[in-house]
């Protein structure tokens, strides 16, 4: 179901990126190493950006700058929330906490929990701070568990004990458990199976037909193919000369 298509209104931009880019100083190299330049591009609701490039093109950096774990060099990256628009490259830290709690979702392979909290607690974390009474953030927990494979006996066990896999799928859950109005989504398949592969994509596909913006970079490109709007591919930046100017 597409639900721009039965509809004349015009899509809503979630996000608009102007001239972003991002360096990275390596002081104790002298060096300054470009990770991406002058990118731009417009996203919007519902809308599936496939973003591809080599090993080191700047992928993983553009994502976590837009989610602000890195701040721009220089650009812009407009997020238009239901009250207004806010640029991800300047907004105050307190309002990027407040977006990254309710709007903006960050999905990786790598399950980052806190120590003896069970796996179940975490996955239902979201939607407890979001007000979900407990019993029922469980419930749905528990639920989002079973769909991307993960066996009952693990549920009220320590995700820290868990094989790579494993935490992925609790991490998936946790990540998806709360919709959001843009996620970000760095290979956040590169070490599942094949069926929780295919609980993901069509948790995706739910997300993405209720109005959901994503733009991620997929291990396996060919699962998200039928999501897909748009690719964008970062090039590589290589440094021609003047390199080495500044290294006495
Ligand atoms: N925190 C960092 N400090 C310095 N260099 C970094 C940092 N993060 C990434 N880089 C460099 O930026 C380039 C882009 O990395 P990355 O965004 O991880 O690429 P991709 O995800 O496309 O493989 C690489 O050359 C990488 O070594
Ligand atoms: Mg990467």
């Amino acid at each position: 179901m597409n639900i721009h298509a039965s509809t004349s209104r015009a899509p809503a931009p979630v996000l608009r990126v102007e001239g972003l880019s991002k360096q990275f100083e390596m002081h104790h190299l002298q060096r300054t190493l470009f990770a991406f330049d002058n990118i731009g591009f417009r996203l919007d609701e519902g809308e599936f950006i496939l973003l591809t490039g080599e090993n080191g093109a700047g992928k993983s950096t553009l994502l976590r700058t837009l989610y602000r774990s890195y701040l721009p060099r220089a650009g812009h990256a407009y997020y238009h929330t239901r009250e207004g628009v806010i640029d991800l490259a300047a907004a105050a830290d307190v309002d990027i906490a407040v977006l990254r709690r309710r709007e903006i979702g960050f999905v990786t392979q790598f399950l980052n929990a806190r120590p003896r909290v069970a796996a179940e607690e975490i996955v239902a974390e979201p939607l407890r701070l979001a007000g979900t009474p407990h019993a029922e953030a469980l419930e749905q927990a528990r639920r989002w568990l079973t769909a991307f494979g993960v066996k009952s006996q693990l549920w009220p066990a320590y995700p820290s004990t868990f094989s790579g896999g494993e935490q992925q799928k609790v991490n998936l859950a946790r990540a998806l458990i709360l919709p959001q109005r843009l996620l970000l989504l760095d290979e956040p398949t590169a070490s599942l199976d094949r069926d929780a592969r295919r609980a993901l994509v069509e948790r995706l596909a739910e997300l993405k037909a209720s109005g959901v913006a994503m733009i991620g970079v997929f291990h396996h490109p060919e699962d998200v193919a039928s999501l897909v709007d748009r690719e964008i591919r970062l090039e590589t930046i290589r440094i021609a000369d003047g390199a080495d100017d500044v290294a006495e």
